[in-house]
This record gives structure tokens, C-alpha cells and sequence, in this order.
């Protein structure tokens, strides 16, 4: 039997976050490639939503089949097993990303050198920082012109809230890109742009003022570089792990995704300093990996692309214990005894039956309607992992029923696609109509669609003016609360899990109310009892 121990200390559970277009993509191919997962590039197909495709079903649905097969690749690099999670980079699925962010241990951020921070980059890092996940930033594309290094280091500061220091300096940009300074190992590799798929030679430099560097990038990149070096080392702190792990101090790294360039650098200095499955917090105490019972939480669910099986997959992060094939385990919401036959794995190019799988692992169970996200699965024991909230929608619309005769088919559809987490359902507390709530649009053709293709329901939508759901926490026995609650009373609905939230039709409603009600708090997020 596997040392429990060892194979913790083996594991680096990670996501990639960029804005679209970043490099994330490429980025993970070409640490696949280094870890010998595929042989050539282009092997892993992007699953981000391609401009323009936002009203084509078949698109979203192709889309859905590739973003099942990336949804976590996996490999071996000098002794660690890395187990990569997809997070969308398409603001209509950020929702997904967030809920992956609560399965990873640590996170790299890719930036482009010449695009610098954007929008998307600016939310996924801040749901890292609040949740202190570890993070080491990638600049890609060091290949074309861009910002200058050191403005862009200011940039990533300052948008995005950061201390960072860098652990590589590139030596020129663009045209005149040269290759990368490793500070970290204290090396040169050389930007060769043939090689486009291979690595790069590297020339080991302990001394910065050696002749040689004069020789090898020419004399006047050579001053540009030791006084570039001499300013990392005065304006930036020193790398710090336990820093980097707080997520105090984020270490950067330059590089050319695409043409395979620092991306050695950053892997080596990845699986050297990025943390091993860490601890989580359950409501009723800490769980530690090496606990010997399993224990796991679903982050993720993915139905099946063939509507005559509504079957799905449950993806289920690994918090402690070994998890065991045929072995019973505990849905503790439900209170259930389950077992699973055929427990997948996921490889880089496949997935597969695994007997036994360890903390950091992620486990595709399949499951015909059980989980819901967020749900905790243990050997026994009532825990509730904490941590997977629901953010306030960003497009509401009723939803109505076309065909009354399929009226429990079209409550299934629609109880089991927000168990999956592809929207959020409100129910109005005055008159139980149903509102749909979204981060993006595409998300009610995605509904509509599989409504109608694996229930048999058909629905339409009626446009709502709702500017944000607010989960409201007041006492309710309190005069306050019911002269709130019989002013606003058409606004008012139930989540899910019958948390009341108030549907503000704008920010100006959401600042006279909270003015008028003190006492009665509202949150943008659904988990505010953390
Ligand atoms: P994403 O997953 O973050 O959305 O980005 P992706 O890797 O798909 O990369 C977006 C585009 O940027 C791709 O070009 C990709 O080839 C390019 N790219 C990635 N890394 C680098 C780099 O280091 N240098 C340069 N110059 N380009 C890079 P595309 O034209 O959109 O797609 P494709 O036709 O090349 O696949």
C-alpha cells in the first residue's frame, strides 16, 4: 500500500489564470510537454469560447466536450505529480472558475507583455488574494514588443494588489529578445526562435560581471542587464517562501509560451517552491491531508454529452485519506452511502479507472443526480467543507414554462443544471415565479438548450430588471426587518438553499437601503457567514 506521506509530498495541485488570449492555453501545453505527458504541441485543444460563437448551441456544446476532457491534466515531472485544473478564461464562465479556485493549492497567473493586466486577470486575482492562494506570475510573449519589464512589474502591483519580485529579467524584447537571466538558478538560456518546441541551451553564470556575459549578449545588453539585476535587488525583497506561501509576496518569471522559452524555468522553480495539498477548513474543524480517512468536496459537475444518459461527472477534490474504489463513503448532505466502481483519474490525453487516488488528486465520480457543488464526501465522518460560494449574478430573466405538460420535467432540468452550478435559481418569495440568474448570457441558451435536449422541457424567458442579488442578514423577528420586509416584499426571494436574498434594481436602491436599515445586512456574496 502507498505511503500516504510520500504521495502528499509528491502532489501540486495548481490552475492557470489569464484573461483570454493570454497564453494559458499554450502555457499548459508546453508544461505538458515537459513533463513527456504529449509528444508534440497542439495536442491539447483550447476550450475557450472563440469570438463571435455566442449564439451557435452547437458551438457551447462542442465547447463543453473539450472543456470535460481538459478539465484536469495530469503529470509527472522529476518526482511530482502535477495535477492541472482548467479554469475558463471566458468571463461567462467565471463562476466555474471561482469554484475551481477552491480546489487548487496554488495558482500561476499569465500575463501578456504587452497587454499587460486586463479585466478578467484583475477578478480571478483578487479571488486569489482574498482566499491567500500562493501565486507565481507569468509574462508571456517576450517574443513580440511590449511594456517595458519593469512598468509592467509596477502595473501588476498596483492593479492587481501584489508584492511581487522577480525571479527571472529578460534580456530585451521583441526583435531584440536575447533570452532570459534565471535568478533563481543564476543562468542564461538563450532565446533560440527555430526551436520553437524545444528547449533552449543555457549557460550557467555565477557572476554577472564575468566577460563572458559581454560576450554572450553583446556589450551594451550586458550593462542593461547588470544594472537591471542590481535594481531587482534594491527595489524588489528577496524571495521569501513562507511569504510566497501566505500569499504575501508573488515571485515572477518572463518567458515566450509559444516558444517554449522560461517555461523550464518557471516549472523548476514551480514544483520547487509551490505548496503540496494543504489543509482545509470544514465547519467543524481543520482537516489535515494526512488524516488517514478520505474526505473530498465537489467543485465541479459535468453532464454527460449524450442525452440519452443523464449521467455526470463529479469532479471531487482530494482533502484527505486515501480515496478507495468499491468502498463506501458518506454523502454527508444527504446522508447517504455510496460507492463508486469506476472512479476516474485524468491523465493529459485521457482519463482513467484508478483503485486508489490521494489528497491533491482530483476523482471524476460518476453519479446520475446525487452531488450537488459544494458537497462534502467523507469515510464517515459530518463534515461541511467551507469555502465554495455563490457571487451575485450579473443578468436575471424569469423562466417560464412552455409546454404545461412537461411541467415536472422542466423543474427536474432546471433543480439539476443548478446542482451542476451553471446558474443560480431564485424563487419570489410573493408569488414562487422562478428567476434565472447568470454571470454571463450565454448561459440562458446553454439552459434552454439542454432543457429541451436531455429533459424534454421546453422554456422561455421574460427580461427582469435586477442590477444584483444581495443575501440578506438581519434578524427577522426584528421590527427593522419586517418594515423591510413589507417595503420590499416584491423583490424579495429565496436562493437554493432557502437563504433570503433581496433583488436590488440598483445600486442607488442598494445604498437608500442599507441607510434606511441598518441592522438588516446585505452581502454581494452568498457565503457571508464565513
Ligand atoms: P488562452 O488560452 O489564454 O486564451 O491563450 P492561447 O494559449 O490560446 O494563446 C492565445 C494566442 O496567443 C494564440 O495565438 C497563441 O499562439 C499566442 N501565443 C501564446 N503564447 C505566445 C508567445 O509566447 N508569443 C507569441 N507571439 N504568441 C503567443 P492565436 O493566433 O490566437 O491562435 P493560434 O492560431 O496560434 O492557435
Amino acid at each position: 500500500m502507498a505511503d500516504l506521506l510520500q504521495e502528499i509530498k509528491k502532489r501540486k495541485t495548481f490552475g492557470v489564470i489569464a484573461h483570454p488570449d493570454a497564453g494559458k492555453t499554450t502555457l499548459t501545453e508546453k508544461l505538458l510537454l515537459f513533463g513527456g505527458a504529449i509528444q508534440e504541441a497542439g495536442a491539447v485543444k483550447s476550450n475557450k469560447i472563440k469570438k463571435g460563437a455566442t449564439s451557435d448551441f452547437m458551438e457551447i456544446e462542442r465547447q463543453r466536450g473539450i472543456s470535460v476532457a481538459t478539465s484536469v491534466l495530469a503529470f509527472e515531472y522529476k518526482g511530482h505529480k502535477i495535477n492541472i485544473l482548467d479554469t475558463p478564461g471566458h468571463k461567462d464562465f467565471a463562476e466555474d472558475t471561482y469554484r475551481t479556485l477552491t480546489a487548487v493549492d496554488s495558482v500561476i497567473v499569465v500575463i501578456d507583455v504587452a497587454k499587460g493586466v486586463e479585466e478578467q486577470t484583475e477578478k480571478l486575482v483578487q479571488v486569489c488574494r482574498m482566499r491567500k492562494i500562493p501565486m507565481l506570475v507569468f509574462i508571456n510573449k517576450l517574443d513580440r514588443e511590449g511594456k517595458d519589464a519593469f512598468d509592467l512589474l509596477d502595473e501588476v502591483e498596483q492593479k492587481l494588489g501584489l508584492t511581487v519580485t522577480p525571479l527571472s529579467l529578460p534580456i530585451g524584447m521583441g526583435a531584440q529578445f536575447q533570452g532570459i537571466y534565471n535568478l533563481w538558478e543564476k543562468n542564461i538560456e538563450f532565446f533560440l526562435e527555430e526551436k520553437k518546441q524545444k528547449v533552449g541551451e543555457s549557460v550557467k553564470i555565477d557572476d554577472l560581471n564575468d566577460a563572458k556575459v559581454d560576450e554572450l549578449i553583446g556589450e551594451k545588453a550586458a550593462a542593461t542587464l547588470r544594472e537591471e539585476a542590481e535594481l531587482v535587488e534594491t527595489v524588489y525583497p528577496p524571495f521569501n517562501r513562507e511569504e510566497y506561501m501566505r500569499g504575501d509576496l508573488q515571485p515572477v518569471f518572463f518567458g515566450s509560451a509559444l516558444n517554449n522559452f522560461g517555461v523550464r524555468e518557471l516549472l523548476d522553480a514551480f514544483i520547487e517552491i509551490a505548496p503540496m495539498p494543504q489543509p482545509k477548513e470544514a465547519e467543524e474543524r481543520t482537516v489535515e491531508p494526512v488524516e488517514k480517512n478520505f474526505s473530498g468536496f465537489v467543485f465541479k459537475i459535468h453532464a454527460n454529452m449524450d442525452p440519452k444518459h443523464r449521467d455526470r461527472l463529479a469532479f471531487v477534490k482530494i482533502v484527505s485519506g486515501t480515496f478507495r474504489r468499491n468502498e463506501n463513503y458518506l454523502l454527508v448532505r444527504e446522508g447517504k452511502k455510496m460507492k463508486f466502481s469506476s472512479p476516474n483519474a485524468f491523465f493529459a490525453d485521457k482519463k482513467e479507472v484508478v483503485d486508489e487516488s490521494f489528497p491533491g488528486d482530483i476523482v471524476g465520480l460518476h453519479d446520475t443526480g446525487n452531488f450537488r457543488i459544494g458537497d462534502t464526501l467523507t469515510a464517515g465522518e459530518k463534515l461541511h467543507f467551507k469555502g465554495i460560494p455563490a457571487f451575485s449574478p450579473e443578468h436575471f430573466r424569469y423562466i417560464n414554462n412552455d409546454d404545461p405538460l412537461k411541467a415536472k420535467q422542466l423543474a427536474k432540468g432546471i433543480d439539476q443544471l443548478m446542482d451542476e452550478g451553471v446558474a443560480q435559481l431564485f424563487t419570489l418569495e410573493m408569488n414562487g415565479r422562478k428567476i434565472i440568474g447568470t454571470v454571463g448570457a450565454l448561459q440562458y441558451e446553454v439552459i434552454q438548450y439542454r432543457l429541451e435536449h436531455e429533459y424534454g422541457a421546453k422554456c422561455s424567458y421574460e427580461p427582469l430588471s435586477i442590477h444584483k442579488a444581495c443575501w440578506v442578514e438581519a434578524d427577522e423577528k426584528s421590527e427593522e426587518f419586517k418594515e423591510f420586509a413589507r417595503l420590499k416584499q416584491r423583490f424579495l426571494a429565496r436562493d437554493k438553499f432557502g437563504q433570503l436574498v433581496f433583488l436590488a434594481d440598483s445600486a442607488f436602491t442598494i445604498q437608500m437601503t442599507q441607510d434606511k436599515f441598518p441592522n438588516v445586512k446585505l452581502h454581494f456574496i452568498s457565503e457571508w457567514r464565513d
